[in-house]
């Protein structure tokens, strides 16, 4: 087992949110979760904050959650109700809380937990909503750069998209708060389309977990009946389960493959919006390529540590 990684989640959930915070609760072992910041995304501020709220309790990871960006940077917000359902999570209910958000807001927050840090520790930031929160982070607070061992993106395509042709959801929602992060220069693993769209669970995997009935697995399975039930997966064997890719990658690197490249991202308003451009031309002489993309991934492996998280969590007494 590698050493633990300090870790700050930003998160807009979301059903694939969800599961991925299932294999950090999953993994204490693996990830001392200093907080959950959220952005909105697949549904609004307070929908995706509330449901943060609630994850981190019933999961046991009892987090604090601090309340992110209401709107990308420049664009305007849009929700994926059609694939997240109108509460974010299928339209599964998971029990309410009296946790509240902390008062800092989402960049605050990431900058005090990152400078109380001990001087030799440095933070692992696991972004998985659009990256407003994360870019005007790098932009308002430089000081947080030495302290990021690596950030690790579920975003972006080398090609392909699922909002357009040309782009994926947290990229498109918010292309400047992306662009911050991807040319801030700082180590990124980009958990792109390539690799996440060979990351999913089907309708066996969705049987299993219901029939086990148990207190986490079954609220799982019902949130992956709606998103196999939802438009964008209907029709497909099974659904992507992008986000727990990012903490997937953390916890067992081997089973996935990728290339170092530079990645730009497209922040026009043409057809080509949001669009990661990949370029595997080597940077200037001495200069590694900051972003390592991943394009391929044991899928079996995948599933398999993935349904073994969550079923490990229903034994779990002390959530
Ligand atoms: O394109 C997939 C991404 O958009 C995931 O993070 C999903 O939760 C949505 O936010
Ligand atoms: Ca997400």
């Amino acid at each position: 087992m590698g050493t633990r990684r300090n870790i700050l989640l930003d998160c807009d959930p979301g059903i694939d949110d969800a599961i991925a915070l299932c294999l950090a609760a999953a993994h204490p072992e693996a990830f001392r979760l200093l907080g959950i910041t959220t952005v909105a995304g697949n549904q609004t501020i307070e929908k995706v904050t509330e449901n943060a709220l609630r994850l981190s309790e019933f999961l046991g990871l009892h987090a604090p959650v601090a309340r992110g960006a209401r709107t990308p940077v420049i664009r305007e917000p849009l929700t994926a109700s059609g694939i997240h359902g109108k509460n974010g999570l299928g339209d599964v209910l998971f029990p309410r809380t009296t946790a509240e958000p902390v008062k800092e807001s989402a960049v605050l927050f990431m900058r005090n937990r990152i400078m109380e840090l001990p001087p030799k520790e440095k933070v692992t930031l696991v972004a998985i909503g659009p990256l407003t929160n994360v870019g005007l982070l790098l932009k308002a607070c430089p000081e947080v750069r030495e302290r990021i061992l690596e950030i690790v993106v579920m975003g972006g395509a080398s090609t392909g998209g699922n909002v357009t042709s040309n782009a994926e959801f947290n990229i498109y929602e918010d292309p400047e708060g992306a662009a911050m992060v991807f040319l801030s220069g700082l180590p990124l693993v980009m958990c792109g389309l390539d690799v996440t769209e060979k990351c999913g669970l089907d309708r066996e995997d969705m049987e299993l977990l219901l029939q086990r009935g148990g207190r986490v697995s079954e609220k799982i399975g019902k949130m992956l009946q709606f998103y196999l039930d939802s438009p964008g997966y209907r029709s497909k064997k099974a659904a992507s389960i992008h986000d727990a890719v990012t903490f997937m990658y953390l916890l067992h690197p081997e089973i996935f493959q990728g290339e170092k490249m530079y990645v730009q991202v497209d922040c026009s308003r043409g057809i080509s919006r949001g669009a990661t451009v990949c370029d595997r031309r080597s940077g200037a002489p001495g200069q590694e390529l900051p972003v390592l993309v991943l394009l391929d991934a044991d899928t079996e492996k995948f599933r398999e540590y993935l349904l073994e998280g969550i079923f490990s969590l229903d034994e779990k007494k002390e959530l």
